[in-house]
Formats: structure tokens, C-alpha cells, sequence
């Protein structure tokens, strides 16, 4: 889809189907309003006659027997202003392209109008890019169910943006590639070969890359990381990108040592271990690895931009299998950092894998460290699907984070670390266990990660809810894989680059 930004009257622009915002409650105005004339009132009779509520992902389609170039009008629904936060902005946009796609449009435009202001020239493009997404099918000769967009023309945003415009699409095709690598079957989607994605995008871009297989992990002590994949046949990868950024441009807010890891959990396919899953939802569990999907796409685009700052990918991959091999609840595992940890489950194995992969970082020099995993159902208690799930030891940190999270639209709400549940994280006969809390399943996860931050500023994003909605009645949140995570971390990059501490 090509994204262009004009300067051209909405009424003249000879596309497929031209896009027109609304906001429930609200009338006409600026450009909608002109464009409402030139059709003979059409579209203010179709609200005033609330056959258009302008509700979110409401889309109605209108034709305009020549009386403008487009051959349609499309009102599309943004819901209440009051509600209209980035991620509802990008889903709104999102469904605008999947309705258009399926009505055959292939050229579109969109014509900004209140209440959308300049500002959200970047959301609109993101939405939009969002909303190309298809899973690659692998049914043999399926027929595509929606057509795609070829162009996308917007007017009403101003001219000489089109920097902002190409990174927003860069942006959503990041979110789109995380989508696809959660999609794929554990089958196709091994260690190894998100491995090979990583050293794809490495290549691409000249960064660094390191691969670590079973002997290297064995070496470094990284007995977290192989303890999880002790009952798998696919052996275990520890990847780590580096995107050297200070060597680009040393700018003084450059010169403070900052190296920002951003870690995945990439368990390929999570059947729980011996401590196995219900097999009802554990075909979902090909979807454990958004984590990874998210670092991996993120760090493409911040590579992709040469962002001033230091940034590395640190990606712990495996399955986790039960087997004869496999580890058992009770082991006690010696980790990277030297914790013993008792594993009481081994189903709470994301919080394993990411303590090693924390040290790996550490040991590479990160100063900042922010991890993003599908770590638990909890999460999906505690919030549901709307937000991701985060804890954070570092307040200024968060605030980044947080900034970052707005500006994507891409959600995040904290839950406190309480210092009286620390010794719920403890032992009878190791530091650590990996479960049995009994409550406050999100945090304590995230807790547990934390113990392995050795005091750097860290945060933990859960997203095990927000990167898959699974829930049918909530179809105002991305149904499927959303790429959670993804924006958040460029945006944390783009702001970090400018110097934010
Ligand atoms: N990958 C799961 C968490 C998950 C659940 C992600 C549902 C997406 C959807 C994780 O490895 C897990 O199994 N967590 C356990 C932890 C528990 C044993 C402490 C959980 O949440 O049940
Ligand atoms: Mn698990
Ligand atoms: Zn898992």
C-alpha cells in the first residue's frame, strides 16, 4: 500500500472510496462539511437520521453518483471523543481498511476532520497499514477473502510530512511482521528458525549478531534457558542483536553509556512441560513467542533508522516440552546469574528463560532493560486483553514507558511490586521458586524476572493478554495476533535516541 500525503480538495480526489471520520454526537464540520455539500447533503442526512452513530468501527459505505471524483463516501466510525486514546485511534483505522478491503476498494482516501486532529497523522497511518494485515494462509488454492489496497491518498494533514508518514508505515508493517511470526505454527516457527530471522534482519542492516546454541549456553552457565528446553528436540538459541547507535552520531545526551535491551520471550511452543497444559488452548501456545516477535520487529525498524543509541535484542528461544528428558517440578537449576531456583512448574517457564537472557544482557552491557513476554494468564485476569500487564523498578524508566506507550498506542497499566510479596518468590531449598504464589500471578511473574536485574532500571511488559484477543465479544480490541509490544519499543528507542532519561 502506497501512502501519500495531498493536498488536494477531498472532492476531487478520483479514488475507489473516500474515507470520512465521525465521532459519536458530533456534526459535520471543516473539510467533512464541505464534502457533505458537494454530495447535496447526503451525509448529514444519514446522522441526523442515525442510520450513522459514528461508533467505533462502524463503516458505512455511500454512493456518490458523480457528484464527487470518489466513487463512494465511506463514514467510518471513531466512537466517543472522550475515549479516543491512541490504541482505539489505530483500531478505528484498522477496521476502516479491513471494510474497505472487503467492499474491493484498492484506492482510497482519507479526509481528515474533526475530531482528528494534525496530530494524529501517525495513527491514522499506522491504523491503516494495521489494517492490510492477513495471516498467509496455508490452505492449497484458498481464494484471498478481502483485496488489498494499493493506494492510500490523505488530505487535510498538511504538506511536507512524509517523513513522518513513511515512519508510521514502517511502524505498522513492524506491528504486521510481529502478527505474522506469532501466527506461525510452531512447526515452521522452531528456535532455530526465528534464529534465522534474526540473522536476516542483522544482514540487512549490517548489526551484530550473536547465536547461541546448547554447548555456548552450557558454557555460560545458562542453565535457566536449558533446563526449558531440556525435553525438546529442537535445541535451545540465545540471540542476541546489537544496533551500535552512539557510533552514528555522538550527540552529548549520546555520550551518557546508555545501551537499552529490549528481551523476548521466544518459546516456540509452550505445552506446559510435565507440568502439561490443558489441551483445550494449547494450540495457542505456538504464540508464545510475541515477546520475540516484538524485540525482533522492533529492532528492525530501529536499525532500519540508525536511531542514535545503543540498543540490543536479547532473545531466549525454545520449546518447552515434556519427554524423558525433560526437567521436573522440583528440580533445583543453578541460573546464568548464579541464583538457584527451585522450578515447583514447569509451565512458569517464561520466567526462566528471561532470567538468563536478563544476565546475557547484563553481561553485554545493558544499562537499561525492558522485557516483553506472554509470562501469564494472571495478566489476562488482572486486565484482560485492553492493556498490557507491566511491573517496574524504576520509576523514571516507567515514565518513558509509558510516554512511549502513548504515543504508540500501544497500552501498558503498571501493577505495583510490593515488597511484602518478595518472600512469596522464596524457597525452602533454593533463593527461588518459579511458582506457586497462589495470587497476584502477574506480578510476582514479574518479580520474579526482576530478582535478575541486578538494580539496572527495568520494566516487564506481560502481554500473554494483549498480544492475542481472544475474547469474541470485545471486537473493538485487535481480535488475533495484535503485535503487542512492537510500537511501544520503537517509540521507547525514538525517545531514548533523543535523549530522554
Ligand atoms: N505462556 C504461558 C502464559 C500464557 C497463558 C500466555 C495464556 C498466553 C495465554 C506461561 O508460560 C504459563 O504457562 N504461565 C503459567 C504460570 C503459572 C504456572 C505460575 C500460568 O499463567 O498459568
Ligand atoms: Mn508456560
Ligand atoms: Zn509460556
Amino acid at each position: 500500500m502506497r501512502v501519500t500525503l495531498v493536498a488536494t480538495a477531498a472532492a476531487d480526489i478520483p479514488v475507489d472510496a473516500l474515507a470520512v471520520p465521525v465521532a459519536t454526537g458530533q456534526r459535520l464540520s471543516g473539510s467533512a462539511l464541505d464534502l457533505d455539500r458537494a454530495l447535496g447533503g447526503l451525509l448529514s442526512e444519514l446522522l441526523a437520521g442515525a442510520e450513522f452513530k459514528g461508533r467505533i468501527h462502524e463503516v458505512l459505505p455511500v454512493p456518490t453518483h458523480g457528484r464527487i471524483a470518489a466513487r463512494r463516501a465511506i463514514l467510518y466510525g471513531l466512537g466517543a471523543i472522550r475515549d479516543l486514546d491512541g490504541q482505539r485511534l489505530r483500531s478505528a483505522h484498522h477496521e476502516l481498511v479491513r471494510a474497505a478491503r472487503t467492499y474491493g476498494y484498492s484506492r482510497l482516501a482519507l479526509v481528515r476532520a474533526e475530531p482528528l486532529g494534525l496530530e494524529s497523522l501517525a495513527g491514522v497511518v499506522e491504523g491503516c497499514v494495521m489494517g492490510t494485515f492477513e495471516r498467509r494462509s496455508r490452505q492449497t488454492g484458498a481464494q484471498p477473502e478481502r483485496g488489498e489496497i494499493d493506494e492510500l491518498l490523505l488530505t487535510g494533514f498538511g504538506q511536507g510530512r512524509d517523513h513522518e508518514v513513511a515512519a508510521a508505515q514502517e511502524s505498522g508493517e513492524a506491528t504486521n511482521h510481529a502478527r505474522e511470526w506469532q501466527n506461525a505454527p510452531a512447526n515452521e516457527l522452531t528456535p532455530d528458525v526465528l534464529a534465522q530471522e534474526a540473522t536476516k534482519i542483522a544482514q540487512r542492516h549490517g548489526l551484530e549478531i550473536e547465536v547461541l546454541g546448547p554447548a555456548d549456553l552450557r558454557a555460560g552457565g545458562y542453565n535457566l534457558l536449558l533446563g526449558v528446553a531440556s525435553g525438546s528436540a529442537q535445541p535451545a538459541r540465545l540471540i542476541k542483536l546489537r544496533h551500535r547507535g552512539r557510533q552514528i552520531a555522538g550527540t552529548a545526551a549520546q555520550e551518557d553509556g546508555v545501551v537499552l535491551a529490549l528481551i523476548g520471550k521466544g518459546i516456540t511452543f509452550d505445552t506446559g512441560g510435565i507440568s502439561l497444559k490443558d489441551p483445550a488452548s494449547m494450540s495457542q501456545m505456538k504464540a508464545d513467542m510475541a515477546g520475540a516477535a516484538a524485540v525482533l520487529a522492533a529492532i528492525d525498524v530501529i536499525a532500519a533508522r540508525k536511531l542514535p543509541l545503543d540498543v540490543m535484542a536479547v532473545i531466549a528461544a525454545t520449546e518447552n516440552m515434556p519427554g524423558p528428558t525433560a526437567q521436573r517440578p522440583g528440580d533445583v537449576v543453578v541460573s546464568a546469574d548464579g541464583k538457584t531456583v527451585e522450578v515447583l512448574n514447569t509451565d512458569a517457564e517464561g520466567r526462566l528463560v528471561l532470567a538468563d537472557a536478563l544476565t546475557h544482557a547484563i553481561r553485554n552491557g545493558a544499562t537499561h532493560l525492558l522485557d516483553l513476554a506472554t509470562l501469564t494468564g494472571a495478566a489476562t485476569i488482572a486486565i484482560g486483553h485492553g492493556a498490557t500487564a507491566a511491573v517496574s523498578n524504576d520509576d523514571e524508566f516507567w515514565r518513558l514507558i509509558e510516554e512511549a506507550a502513548r504515543t504508540a498506542g500501544d497500552r501498558v497499566w503498571r501493577l505495583p511490586i510490593l515488597a511484602d510479596y518478595r518472600v512469596l518468590l522464596r524457597s525452602q531449598i533454593a533463593d527461588l521458586r518459579n511458582a506457586e504464589y497462589g495470587e497476584a500471578g502477574a506480578i510476582l511473574g514479574g518479580m520474579f524476572i526482576g530478582e535478575f536485574a541486578r538494580g539496572r532500571p527495568w520494566a516487564h511488559l506481560d502481554i500473554a493478554a494483549s498480544s492475542w484477543n481472544t475474547n469474541s465479544e470485545l471486537t473493538t480490541v485487535l481480535r488475533g495476533p495484535s503485535g503487542a509490544g512492537t510500537r511501544l519499543c520503537i517509540e521507547l528507542a525514538e525517545l531514548m535516541a533523543g535523549g530522554a532519561r
